[in-house]
């Protein structure tokens, strides 16, 4: 039998209890309907059907492999994050290339937080967002930027997944402005994934005191600074702790282990047949 809120032995359905700590007594939210706000959190969150499967239990890794040092210490920050949310509030930025895990543990995080302790989280992904304000401007789409925006400047931890994947222009640099500084003014946490290094402006850039040109950039990788904007990414960084994920990609490293396990017996009766040792 399911315990519905109206039948729950805790609390008679009133939704509140009574709890003892040392000489105190508190009233707290009963159980009941935090799991409840639980499921509805979470499907407040929107986070993407791909990506649902991931968890930070279910982040794997061979704490032997030298070459995952990088990963393993992003896992232990996400979880001490969880852990210490919200007596911390600074995000994360993890930084990284292809397939390391940085919007696994991104969405890892917030089901976290929204299990264990009932926070308000948004899931948003860069593209699609400057995508639908862009579309908002259309007088034939309904929904106006501030619907749009709202429930990005409300959510009490927002993860805006692969930052900087919009070729930059001044409407896009205006745009994350905005919606960087809002956060930043109201103390709301950001958790950030992005591909693009997080480079320090080269002296060259520093002396000429200027913006790098377009031939410029093209020589070098294009940094987030290049993409967001220079001043934006120092405004990241008194929002977010750095975490930098060096490391192989996942994606083609568990198809590689697939096809080994797949093959082994293949191998393995090759072997047989040649008689070796
Ligand atoms: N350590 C891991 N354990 C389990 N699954 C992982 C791990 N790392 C990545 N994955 C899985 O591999 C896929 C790619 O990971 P993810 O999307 O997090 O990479 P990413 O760093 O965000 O890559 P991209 O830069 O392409 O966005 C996902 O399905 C994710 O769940
Ligand atoms: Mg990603
Ligand atoms: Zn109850």
């Amino acid at each position: 039998m399911t315990t519905t809120p109206e039948t729950c032995p805790i609390c008679g359905g009133t939704g509140w209890q009574t709890i003892e700590r040392g000489k105190e007594r508190e009233v707290v939210r009963c159980e009941c309907r935090v799991k409840d706000r639980g499921e509805r959190l979470l499907a407040a969150a929107r986070i993407p059907a791909r990506y649902e499967h991931c968890e930070l239990s279910n982040f794997q890794y061979d704490s032997a492999d030298k070459r995952l040092k990088s990963v393993i210490e992003a896992r232990t920050f996400a979880g001490r994050f969880v852990e210490e949310y919200p007596v911390d509030k600074t995000g994360l930025l993890f930084v990284g290339t292809v397939g390391v895990g940085k919007t696994h543990l991104a969405v890892g995080i917030i089901k976290d937080l929204i299990r264990e302790k009932g926070i308000h989280c948004l899931f948003c992904d860069y593209r699609e967002l400057l995508k639908s304000i862009q579309n908002s401007y259309s007088p034939s789409v309904q929904a106006t930027e501030m619907e749009i925006l709202r429930p990005v400047f409300e959510s009490e931890v927002l993860v805006i997944d692969e930052l900087g994947a919009v070729r930059s222009t001044e409407w896009v640099f205006d745009t994350v402005n905005y919606l960087l500084n809002s956060r930043y003014n109201d103390n709301q946490t950001t958790i950030i994934t992005t591909n693009f290094p997080d480079g320090e402006e080269t002296d060259a850039e520093i002396n000429n005191l200027r913006s790098p040109s377009e031939a410029e950039r093209a020589a070098r990788r294009e940094t987030l600074g290049d993409r967001i904007g220079e001043r934006m990414r120092s405004r990241l960084h008194e929002m977010c702790k750095k975490v930098e994920i060096e490391g192989p990609d996942f994606r083609q490293h568990s198809k590689q282990a697939q096809f080994q396990r797949m093959s082994a017996p293949n191998r393995l009766s090759l072997r047989n047949s040649k008689r070796e040792p």
